[in-house]
């Protein structure tokens, strides 16, 4: 794989010292964060330098990070270890990774860009992975952002559609869907006014 997309891409990015999007969560997270319960078993993916998985485990969550980057996960760990919490952490690719069933309460994806190709799979993998009751959070960049610099994807294919996540959460309840601009400040990487996509979804008993 190459550009936005590869493992190599992302360690590059990440072998700085500094948190490419800084060591506070991401707002949207933090503002839902108390759907998934004190003691809840949180998936994140594509965590990065675990900014958004430390947190979820300073609320009490049991949480685990998936991501492909090796220099992500070690910031991540000294992130958790700094804040003195524990976090899992799983290198790998999530176009081929095992969820599981019914195993998780939450799925977090902030800032998460797939293929247009890769995502229906993930999203049909994360319906599985979600026990009865569990909920699905989402924040990424929309096809609206390529009008901003702010940061994400300059190619539309990783960029998220509301229109495929309503799709395939059909059956779930959905709790909020919306595409919105909003001021987004996150280290170096996010840095101003950008256009989201914001979903969050239950899986019915
Ligand atoms: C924009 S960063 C977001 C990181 C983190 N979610 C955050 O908000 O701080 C995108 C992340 O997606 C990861 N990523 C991209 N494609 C991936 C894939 N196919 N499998 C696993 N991780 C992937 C990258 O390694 C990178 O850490």
């Amino acid at each position: 794989m190459t550009g936005f997309t590869g493992a190599d891409f992302w360690d590059e990015r990440y072998k700085q010292e500094a948190y490419l999007y800084g060591a506070e969560p991401n707002d949207f997270l933090r503002e839902h964060a108390g759907l998934f319960g004190p003691g809840g078993r949180v998936l994140s993916l594509a965590e990065g330098e675990g900014r958004n998985a430390v947190f979820l485990a300073e609320q009490n969550c049991r949480v685990q990070g998936v991501d492909f980057s090796p220099e992500g996960q070690a910031k991540a760990l000294g992130l958790a270890r700094a804040r003195g919490v524990a976090i899992d952490y799983v290198l790998a690719d999530l176009t081929r990774y095992d969820m599981g069933t019914a195993a998780w309460d939450g799925v977090v994806s902030i800032f998460c860009h797939l293929s247009t190709r890769d995502r229906p799979p993930l999203y049909a993998a994360i319906r599985t992975a979600l026990k009865p009751g569990g909920v699905f959070l989402l924040e990424g960049y929309n096809a609206a952002q390529l009008s901003y610099c702010t940061g994400g994807p300059k190619d539309v294919d990783y960029l998220t559609s509301l229109d495929m996540l309503v799709e395939a959460f059909e059956g779930f309840e959905i709790i909020l869907a919306r595409d919105t601009v909003h001021d987004i400040r996150e280290g170096l990487g996010h840095t101003g006014s950008g256009s989201v996509t914001q979903f969050i979804a239950r899986k019915l008993g």
